[in-house]
């Protein structure tokens, strides 16, 4: 038997719903927030993710899907959207619009991690980007979009966790510092976190591996901030109150991509176990310049669909389900059948008509098998008097309505 590739899967049933649905909040709640949709290519060049999310990164070293094509140009399955928006920005002159340029997406990433409970080798982010503004009040309203999202799907218990990681200018000195304090623990650090010492020793603070105890008591990178991104951060911040968007300050929270400047956050959820992160997101204010463009701050966020699927589940949100309609019908009344299941269609019903014919008696037991609602009985002697049969099958009651009135009868039925 061939199974699905290591780590990817296959999204139907009940988690299509779901799925369907917030991704119906996201879109909706995003264009309520002024963003347009953009759909980039699911390829990049695999130097677009060197220069941006950083070649020291995980997930440039060890996590990307990179091919050579047949032209000998090397190819890279795109582990995240952010880059290919900026290498739209830069290509397609979105400067010359009206700024900030607000966009969404969706689609799939791949990631070549150890799969686990909330975290595949393909999944699916919606994300949003602002580019073109470095105001805090963005940083807020892009938050409380994120959080926005999250409420309407009647999602509860989360978390905003947020951190400033500072600037060019005032990084590399907290980056010393935490050298320094770090230095006469090295031994004890993780193999990961030996190669970070020196590459990038900010993300050892949010390594799983080393002790706690250790990580607390560093120094914070909040202390060490220049004047303008300690300035950005408090605005931020009350930016935030003014919302009532609820967040918690977190000094370990860094994020694991290196195009991030000044805000980080992310939404975290206790029904996702150790994979908490929801949705990630943050400033990087000098990525479009990174990839050839004019220095253009940007920012935003994204969300893992498969995370956010499994957090309605958990919390177990009913769907509603769209009343289902089945036809049953004789030979000699199929064109009625087939033109009542049309009319019906139309006005948004979900209706099977029965394939396999035979008595009314056995087409009910099929309409039952499928858990439909009404049941449209299409009989002979009816439909000579312009009527049909209408079963209420959870009620189990049967009535005879005129033909035209059948959508009347429905819409007064439902929930
Ligand atoms: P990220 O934190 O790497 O950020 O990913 C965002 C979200 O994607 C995570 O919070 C998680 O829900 C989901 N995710 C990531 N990896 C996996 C995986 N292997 N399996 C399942 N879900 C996963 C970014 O990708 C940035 N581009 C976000 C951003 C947008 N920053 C600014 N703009």
């Amino acid at each position: 038997m061939i199974k699905t590739v290591k780590g990817c899967k296959d999204i139907y049933g009940e988690d299509i719903e779901y799925f369907r649905k917030a991704e119906k909040v996201m879109r909706d709640t995003a264009r309520a927030f002024g963003f347009r949709e953009i759909i980039p290519p699911v390829i990049e060049y695999s130097e677009l993710f060197q220069r941006s999310v950083g070649k020291d990164t995980d997930i440039v070293e060890k996590e990307m899907y990179t091919f050579t094509d047949k032209g000998g140009r090397s190819i890279t399955l795109r582990p995240e959207m952010t880059a290919s928006v900026a290498r739209a920005y830069v290509e397609h002159h979105f400067e010359t619009l009206p700024s900030p340029v607000k966009l969404f997406y969706i689609g799939p990433c791949f990631r070549y991690e150890r799969p686990q409970k909330g975290r595949y080798r393909e999944f699916y982010q919606f994300g949003v980007e602002v580019l073109g503004d470095e105001s805090p009040l963005l940083d807020a309203e892009v938050i409380s979009l994120a959080y926005r999202i999250s409420e309407k799907s009647g999602i509860k218990g989360l978390k905003v966790r947020l951190n400033s990681i500072g600037c060019k200018k005032c990084r590399p000195h907290y980056k010393e510092v935490l050298r320094e304090a770090l230095k006469p623990h090295y031994e004890e650090l993780c193999d990961d976190c030996k190669r970070r010492f020196y590459t990038n020793p900010l993300r050892i603070l949010d390594c799983k591996r080393e002790k706690k105890e250790l990580k607390e008591s560093l120094p914070k990178i909040t202390d060490y901030l220049c004047e303008e991104c300690k300035s950005h951060f408090e605005k931020v911040q009350n930016y935030l109150k003014l919302m009532d968007i609820p967040f918690e300050l977190d000094n370990s929270l860094v994020r694991g991509l290196d195009y991030y400047t000044k805000t980080v956050f992310e939404v975290v959820s206790e029904d996702l176990g150790a994979q908490n992160a929801l949705l990630g997101g943050g400033r990087y204010d000098y990525l479009i310049e990174e990839l050839g463009g004019r220095h253009t701050p940007g920012l935003g966020f994204a969300i893992g669909m498969e995370r956010f699927v499994e957090v309605l589940k958990a919390q177990s949100k009913i769907i509603e389900k769209e009343t289902s309609i089945y036809i049953a019908y004789q030979d000699s009344t199929l064109k009625a059948a087939l033109d009542i299941a049309s009319n019906l269609r139309d006005k948004g019903f979900t209706v099977l008509v029965d394939s396999k014919g035979g008595s009314f008696g056995k087409q009910l037991s099929r309409s039952g098998k499928r858990n439909s609602d009404f049941t449209v009985i299409v009989g002979e002697d009816e439909l000579k008097k312009g009527t049909v049969q209408l079963k209420d099958m959870r009620k189990k009651e049967q009535k005879e309505v005129k033909v035209e009135k059948i959508i009347e009868e429905l819409m007064s039925n439902e929930s």
